[in-house]
């Protein structure tokens, strides 16, 4: 299956370092990689990657995508941003319950599930984030935690939860250099992979990412795991040399 390398820039970049940014990917993307590739920006410069894309035909393969998405649909929900909205800037995916979103803004189960629910209604695929903190890991609990975060995500989805896209982060190794080893990483996917697989009946294969610290000398060994289907790029994702060695990765 084409693999997917999202990058998530979280709370970076300004007008001028993402116009720069997007000129070195360019520069450096082939006219066909062999894997699907996507930028989660800070909402307010959606539209300039939407503005920049239009005006380079290299970035055509990179594909729009934003941090959060909005349970509501419209209203009086001050600071929220809906999914209607991010499609009118020409959003493909919106993560949702990234960890740090789970654990700075309180967002729970429930609502994750909800915000998957906005995106898909709108045609934006969520990526949506699971993954275990040190402490449930060394408790042993990290298959329960995983399970329970993607249970809620299905439970409100329904047949419609082929059409997500998974990333398995591991808390612990979020931001820190900390990667999970690749048979970590593997394991904790292929239970992801068989609690997708009995929930559907769709058979198309839902992708399941990894994120925590990929980094480009990191990726290979963690995108050759069989169901290892991509990654979701933090810090490597700012660097253009990185990314791009990431994206080649992936071939
Ligand atoms: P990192 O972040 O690659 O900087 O660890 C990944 C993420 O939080 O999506």
């Amino acid at each position: 299956m084409t693999k997917l390398i999202a990058g998530n820039w979280k709370m970076n970049g300004s007008l001028a370092a993402n116009e720069a940014l997007l000129g070195a990917l360019a520069a450096g993307l082939s006219a066909r990689p062999a894997c699907d590739v996507a930028i989660c920006a800070p909402a307010p410069y959606l539209a300039q990657l939407q503005a920049l894309k239009a005006g380079a035909p290299a970035l055509a393969v990179i594909d729009i995508g934003a941090q959060d998405v909005s349970a509501q649909a419209s209203g009086a929900y001050t600071g929220e941003v809906s999914a209607a909205m991010l499609r009118d800037f020409g959003c493909r995916y919106a993560i949702v319950g990234h960890s740090e979103r789970r654990q700075y803004h309180g967002e729970t189960d429930a609502l994750v599930a909800d915000k998957a629910k906005a995106a898909l209604a709108h045609g934006i695929t969520p990526i949506v984030c699971v993954g275990e903190t040190l402490a449930e890991r060394e408790a042993g609990r990290t298959e329960e935690v995983v399970k329970r975060q993607l249970a809620a995500v299905i439970h409100v989805n329904g047949h419609c939860i082929s059409e997500i896209v998974v990333a398995y982060e591991p808390v612990w190794a979020i931001g820190t250099g900390k990667t999970a080893s690749p048979d970590e990483a593997q394991s904790v996917h292929a239970v992801l992979r068989a609690q997708l697989k009995a929930a559907s009946d769709n058979p198309a294969r839902v992708k399941i990412l990894y994120g925590g610290s990929m980094n480009a000398a990191n990726a290979a060994t963690l995108l050759g795991q069989p169901d290892i289907d991509g990654g979701l790029i933090g810090g490597a994702a700012l660097k253009a040399e990185d990314f791009l060695k990431i994206i080649a990765a992936a071939q």
